[in-house]
């Protein structure tokens, strides 16, 4: 596990993009996993500004809600549409959200996973992390092997989510989400970190033991993770987490 730790949010989208870019300038069809949610955003505008050529590349995103009207600008179809397909020039015919207005959300879930596997799995999966230790909405309590599936959400999720809707009981219920066995199939997963609120569970993750009460304990059992975290997300990781930290100074990284 490679860690890297920057002064700003802002940062964070920088060092990710870089990653990112590389991928895609070596591989120009590369798999992505997209990731909604604040984390992400910085990567996704730092993208942009690289000239590299994404419209062979393809997306999947990580989950969706189940039971939002199609064309609701907070289902993940529509971000990711707006974040990711069109700020960075991907060709909508090759970017995929799980359907959570399928009438079979589960046999949705199910096709989400095959339509992973036909496209010869996903080369980086870029992943946010909850304040209750989740990836993508496995919730705590998901099986570390768990396929994508139709899951119900905490009110933890729901209250962290609340502040995209007019009111927190527009938050949906349940979701389709990448299981963690899913996650854990992509070739390689990028964690993009950023704030003090997420210093505690951060640490959990990367530090504490591997179990299903901290899905995201799971990324320390994948041979290829890179975490890209701002200094006040790290502020509680002990020296010595991860092979390899790398502290990247201000004027490396534009701030
Ligand atoms: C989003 C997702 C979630 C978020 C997580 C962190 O697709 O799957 O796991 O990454 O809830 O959200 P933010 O970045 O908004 O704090």
């Amino acid at each position: 596990m490679e860690i890297f730790v920057v002064p700003t949010a802002s940062a964070t989208g920088s060092v990710a993009a870089g990653i990112l870019a590389a991928v895609v300038r070596s591989k120009p069809d590369a798999v992505l996993g997209l990731a909604t949610g604040g984390s992400p955003l910085p990567v996704y505008r730092a993208l942009a500004e690289h000239s590299v050529e994404m419209g062979a590349v393809r997306g999947f995103a990580l989950d969706e809600y189940v039971g939002l009207p199609a064309g609701h600008p907070e289902s993940y179809a529509e971000v990711v549409r707006r974040e990711v397909t069109v700020r960075l020039g991907l060709d909508p015919a090759k970017v995929a959200v799980p359907d959570g207005g399928a009438p079979d959300p589960r046999q949705a879930a199910a096709n989400y996973d095959a339509a992973i596997a036909r496209a010869g799995g996903i080369d980086v999966q870029i992943l946010g992390i909850g304040h209750n230790g989740h990836i993508a909405f496995n919730e705590p309590g998901s099986a570390l092997d768990s396929r994508t599936r139709v899951e119900v959400l905490t009110e933890r999720t729901r209250q962290a989510n609340a502040r995209y809707f007019a009111s927190p009981e527009d938050v949906p219920t349940q979701c389709i989400t990448q299981g963690l066995g899913t996650i854990m199939e992509a070739r390689h997963l990028l964690l993009v970190v950023n704030g003090a609120d997420k210093a505690e569970i951060l640490a959990a993750a990367l530090q504490g033991p591997v179990s299903s009460d901290c899905p995201a304990s799971v990324l320390q059992r994948h041979a290829h993770v890179t975490v890209v975290a701002d200094e006040a997300a790290a502020a509680k990781l002990a020296p010595g987490t991860g092979e390899v930290t790398v502290r990247v100074a201000g004027a490396a990284v534009g701030v």
